[in-house]
């Protein structure tokens, strides 16, 4: 990733920092600049300043502060200097496009980043395919899980991940949301229309927005239990496989939800069993959960079940157009943004 931020960023060396770039055997920290940009929601001090030189300085002050924003004041003489306590890397979630403010984070980086070693500890963001962690110890993961379980997590963010092992070569940048349900979800797509998880690749950083929503390849991740989050009310709801075997969904694309039986759901009406499909059709695709009514749903074939919640992005039939959360999905019903996660 900081190859790419190279590319487009302006770098400034921090005056005075503790250590300053100037040959292989040392490394530090750099400040870069996007300008029209702004962290939201992580603002730890807010300051009038003359100019975004007054704000870097308070924030070298202050060692809570990770990045600032500056806007422009009311009257445009002044400006506003919001120092904020997290960075575009930990929340990239909350990375957004402010007309007129800049975001100015810290990097921290070391010299192999220079010279393209990536054997070493490297940002306090992201890290290179194949590392992870604080501090980004070699080996990609197989999924947030394992990054959970063995107590690598930093928190909800993005990680490289790396299913399939061995040669990290085709390691991919996915979301992990450490917190929902105690957290180690891979992230699959946040959507307000349609999935298709069979094609997707790891294109947005920005959870769950991005161009189109974010979007990662969940193919090969083992999980028995999957996350549904509306974003437009912050709910949740998760399922939980009633055997205690986990599956993926590349072996699985348009079995019949019978072939793993039976789900507990957390977060919706507990009245209900549930099904899963995995759902690579031209009249559906995607992660879809239903309750059970003493019939098995398969992709194009729903059971006319009209009663019980559904969760499911969009079908292509103009019968059952929309995005369900939590509501019955054997009409047509809203769009609105969902994400769905496995673990
Ligand atoms: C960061 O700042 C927010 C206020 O914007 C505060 O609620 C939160 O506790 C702070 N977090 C840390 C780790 O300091
Ligand atoms: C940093 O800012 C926070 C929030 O205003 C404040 O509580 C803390 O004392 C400051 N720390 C330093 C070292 O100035
Ligand atoms: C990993 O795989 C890539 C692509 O197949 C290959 O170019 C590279 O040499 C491999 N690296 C190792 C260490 O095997
Ligand atoms: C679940 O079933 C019980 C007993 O029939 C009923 O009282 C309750 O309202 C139901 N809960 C929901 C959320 O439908």
């Amino acid at each position: 990733m900081a190859e790419v931020l190279h590319a487009f960023v302006i770098l400034i060396f921090l005056p005075g920092g503790t250590s300053k770039i100037t040959n292989k055997e040392s490394c530090g920290s750099m400040f870069e600049v996007q300008v029209g940009h702004a962290l939201v929601g992580h603002v730890l001090e807010t300051f009038v300043v003359v100019d975004e030189f007054e704000c870097q300085q308070k924030c070298m002050a202050n060692k809570s502060c990770k990045s600032f924003n500056v806007l422009p004041d009311a009257d445009f003489t002044k400006r506003i200097c919001q120092l904020n306590n997290k960075t575009r890397q930990t929340k990239p979630g909350d990375f957004m496009k402010t007309k007129a403010s800049s975001y100015y984070g810290s990097i921290k980086i070391s010299c192999f980043d220079i010279s393209h070693n990536k054997k070493t500890q490297t940002s306090t963001g992201y890290c290179y395919p194949a590392r992870q962690g604080k501090s980004c110890l070699p080996k990609a993961e197989k999924s947030c899980k394992e990054i959970k379980n063995f107590g690598k997590s930093q928190g909800d963010g993005m990680d490289w991940l790396d299913p399939d092992g061995g040669n990290h070569s085709n390691a991919f940048l996915a979301y992990c949301d450490m917190t929902s349900y105690k957290g180690g979800w891979t992230m699959c797509y946040s959507t307000d229309e349609y999935a298709k998880p069979k094609s997707e690749v790891a294109y947005s950083t920005q959870f769950p927005y991005g161009k189109d929503g974010y979007r990662t390849n969940c193919n090969n991740i083992p999980f028995s239990e999957i996350i549904f989050i509306d974003h437009q009310t912050g709910n949740k709801a998760y399922f939980k496989r009633r055997s205690p075997f986990s599956l993926t969904a590349a072996s699985n694309y348009n079995k019949p939800a019978s072939t793993y039986g039976l789900w507990d759901g957390d977060g919706v009406n507990k009245n209900y069993s549930y099904q899963l499909l995995i759902c690579d059709l031209y009249f559906y695709s995607g992660f879809f959960v239903s309750g059970y009514t003493n019939c098995f749903k398969r992709c194009d074939h729903w059971c006319g079940d009209i009663i019980t919640p559904y969760f499911r992005t969009a079908s292509t039939s103009t019968y059952y157009k929309g995005v369900a959360f939590n509501i019955n999905g054997h009409y047509v019903v809203k769009n609105r943004l969902i994400s769905v996660g496995l673990r």
